[in-house]
């Protein structure tokens, strides 16, 4: 009987609504019931205090990160650096915002293999930028439906991929897009770029969704810019849309993603060869 667990970050959730319709079709390949089905969201960084036990020959994980300046964020990546696993098939999944997604899904396939996954599958999906907005509609509402189709085509591919392969330590190599030694990536630390405005009704679900705990209640929500990853999935929660972006480099940069990167970009899937 085989266990299938989703592993992921997801701040405004594109992400792990890709994962999820990745699962769905390779649930129904494998015929693995809901109840053997997990999630671990890690987003929040409570959850990323404690380590997963080690997953086993008898575990298939889906591992998803949004990408961050062509990388994995790095909160993400160190998360994943510390899973353990041996024999475990692993299905890879970047999503971006219809920039481009670089090293990420290379890091992310490089980060798997040391853990001891063997890496099967890789995607990069398309998301709706972090730093979109109605005024500035970045890839606006992806994964839209087409997208969750082909995610749920790549399960079920990868599903077969699986079912064909009689000696997982025998499947080739995953071969990914990519360069080594990476791009720069991007640690803590933004410029100021988020105004609370007076909609504000201090319900505190802006805190509670931030991944780096970088809103302080006691200062009426503000956003402490030394520790913001800049992901604004404060901004996309709040119910009162009291959080706006400022005028400033942020903005800006949506504005310039949004004239440059227009074009729909169509997601991307690969498979190992099978043995
Ligand atoms: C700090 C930051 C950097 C980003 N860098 C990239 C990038 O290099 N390329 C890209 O296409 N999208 C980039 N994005 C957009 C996200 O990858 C995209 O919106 C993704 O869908 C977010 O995933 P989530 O909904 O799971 O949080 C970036 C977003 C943030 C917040």
């Amino acid at each position: 009987m085989k266990k299938l667990t989703l592993v992921y970050f997801s701040p405004t959730k594109t992400t792990e609504t890709v994962l999820k319709a990745i699962a769905q079709g390779l649930a129904q390949g494998l015929e693995i019931s809901g109840s053997a089905m997990t999630s671990v969201n890690f987003t929040r960084p409570e959850i990323r205090q404690t380590g997963l036990a080690p997953f086993g020959g008898d575990d298939i994980v889906l591992l998803g990160a949004p990408v961050y300046a062509g990388r994995l964020p790095s909160d993400a990546a160190d998360f994943f650096k510390k899973l353990s696993a041996s024999g475990t098939p692993a299905i890879l999944t970047v999503v971006y915002g219809n920039r481009e997604y670089e090293d990420a899904l290379l890091e992310l396939k490089d980060i798997a293999s040391a853990c001891g996954f063997i890496p099967v599958s890789g995607a990069a999906f398309i998301g709706e930028h972090s730093f979109a907005s109605t005024e500035i509609p970045v890839a606006m509402n992806r994964p839209d439906g087409t997208d969750l189709q082909q995610a749920q085509d790549f399960g079920s591919n990868t599903g077969g991929l699986l079912k064909e392969t009689h000696d997982l330590k025998r499947i080739g190599g995953l071969k990914v897009p990519g360069n080594f030694p990476y791009r720069d990536g991007m640690g803590k630390g933004a410029p100021d770029f988020i105004e609370v405005t007076d909609m504000c009704t201090n319900c505190g679900i802006c805190a509670t969704v931030c991944p780096s705990e970088a809103i302080d209640a006691q200062k009426g929500y503000v956003t402490m810019a030394a520790d913001c990853i800049l992901c604004c999935a404060c901004i996309k929660a709040c119910p009162e849309h009291a959080r706006v972006m400022k005028d400033g480099p942020i903005k800006d940069k949506a504005k310039w993603l949004n004239e440059a990167c227009s074009t729909p970009k169509p997601p991307q899937v690969f498979f190992a060869p099978g043995s």
